[in-house]
């Protein structure tokens, strides 16, 4: 459809984004959005939050810090087009036509859902749907919303939202078989690193549910304090460390070039103290995170700022949103009683209040040229059909029984018809009404 590839995420604004979400979502969406042959629209989910989280202020704040992140790591907004989810009115309008084109079938077998289903069974719940909304259960939906509102093709994403894409093509799938080719079919795009979560304080995978997760922008003491309580084992200073097995390893790893990480692997062979270790993490870190995160903090006091850069994003956004809602709108048969010719002519009256004479002629001139190739073509096609009307004839009279002839003929067309994709049914359907006239005539 476009020329470009179109890319798009969102990230729900119910927490504080953390240095897994830094390498695994951020960092590549920032240097994809600089990419010539790219299109990116990334957007702070806070409609999804809602199924999270009920804290107002969580959500509130949420939405300012990540926003703040996005600016801070230097996304251009010139370039990409970044929004708040909850700015696009259509949106949520695309979402319930595509709940009415979802399968509930489909709907039971969302994980996300089934995991909450599970944990009931775990509690030995009576009721199994115990504390799961219908926000939880139809948020691949509104997912799918955001997807192809844009129509965007590539979707980067963890592994866990994988099935949330796939279900987003087959939503697609049915509504473009239903009501037209309006959506283009996703794909999901994971990151190779993202195989390889990164660990958390305590080791296992770092994630806001563990509790051990070390923020992106945390100020610099915090940081020192969370590296320091980076679980390590009992080996003494001067025993040879095994790196592969080593959260810290890890994370200097995740952010260090490899001539940095092999020194800190001979580090290991010769037996650094875990003391020392941390931290000289924590300097690397802090090095590596200290200038975007002045921007941050900068940012982050200035909400007009902010404000002011979703706001544009939001006029970009809902150029394609307002226009493509409308089309789809019609598509569905919802529209104005005199039909879409009202809608339109509005539309047109709008934009001829902002032509200049000579700007409205060239329009007008382009419109009579574009109507009389039309019918330039129509009048083709009429005389084509004419042609082969006069050669049907003329087999039909060189038959013995030119009646029983002329009805195969007529027979033989209308299966045509019946069989034929639109255009060629149109020509056939000519052919047939030309053929009819002449036959009776
Ligand atoms: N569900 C995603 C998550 O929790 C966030 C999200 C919402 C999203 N809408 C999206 C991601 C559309 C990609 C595309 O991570």
């Amino acid at each position: 459809m476009q020329a470009k590839q179109r890319v798009l995420t969102g990230i729900t604004t119910s927490g504080t984004p953390h240095l897994g979400n830094y390498l695994g979502a951020l960092k590549p969406a920032v240097a994809a959005s600089q990419k010539v042959d790219t299109d990116s629209f990334y957007f702070l989910a806070d409609y999804h939050a809602l199924i999270k989280c009920q804290d107002p202020q969580t959500v509130h704040r949420s939405g300012r810090e990540i926003a703040a992140i996005w600016l801070a790591l230097g996304l251009d907004t010139d370039k990409a087009t970044f929004y708040r989810q909850s700015d696009i009115p259509e949106i949520p309008q695309l979402a319930w036509f595509l709940t009415c084109m979802t399968a509930k079938g489909m709907m039971n077998r969302s994980h996300a859902y089934k995991a909450s289903v599970d944990e009931n069974q775990r509690q030995s719940n009576t009721d199994l749907d115990q504390g799961i909304s219908m926000g939880l259960y139809s948020y691949p939906i509104l997912m799918a919303a955001d997807i192809l509102m844009f129509n965007a093709h590539k979707i980067p994403v963890g592994k866990d939202q994988i099935q949330h894409i796939e279900m987003c093509r087959d939503i697609a799938m049915r509504f473009n078989h239903t009501y037209g080719e309006h959506f283009v079919l996703p794909e999901a795009m994971v990151e190779e690193g993202d195989s390889k979560v990164l660990s958390g304080l305590d080791g296992r995978k770092m994630s806001k549910s563990y509790g051990n997760i070390i923020p992106l922008f945390a100020p610099a003491d915090e940081l020192r304090k969370l590296i320091f309580q980076i679980t390590t084992n009992s080996l003494q200073p001067g025993e040879v460390k095994d790196p592969d097995t080593c959260t810290l390893f890890e994370i200097y790893s995740a952010f260090a070039s490899p001539e940095e990480t092999l020194e800190i692997r001979k580090a290991y062979a010769n037996g650094i103290a875990w003391g020392d270790m941390k931290g000289q993490l924590f300097e690397y870190l802090n090095d590596y995170l200290s200038p975007a995160r002045k921007r941050y903090d900068q940012i982050i006091i200035d909400p007009g700022y902010i404000e002011s850069e979703l706001q544009k994003g939001a006029a970009k956004a809902r150029a394609q949103s307002e226009p493509f809602m409308q089309r789809l709108r019609t598509a569905v048969g919802i529209m104005s009683l005199v039909g879409d010719v009202g809608a339109k002519s509005a539309a047109t009256n709008k934009v001829k209040k902002e032509l200049t004479q000579q700007e409205q002629a060239k329009v007008d001139a382009g419109k009579a040229k574009a109507m009389a190739i039309a019918k330039q073509r129509a009048e083709e096609e009429a005389q084509q059909v004419a042609l082969w009307v006069d050669d049907l004839i003329s087999n039909i009279q060189a038959t013995n029984n030119p009646k029983v002839a002329g009805e195969e003929a007529l027979v033989d067309l209308k299966t045509q018809i019946d069989g034929a994709k639109k255009k060629a049914k149109k020509t056939l359907q000519q052919t047939l009404e030309l053929l009819e006239q002449r036959l009776t005539s």
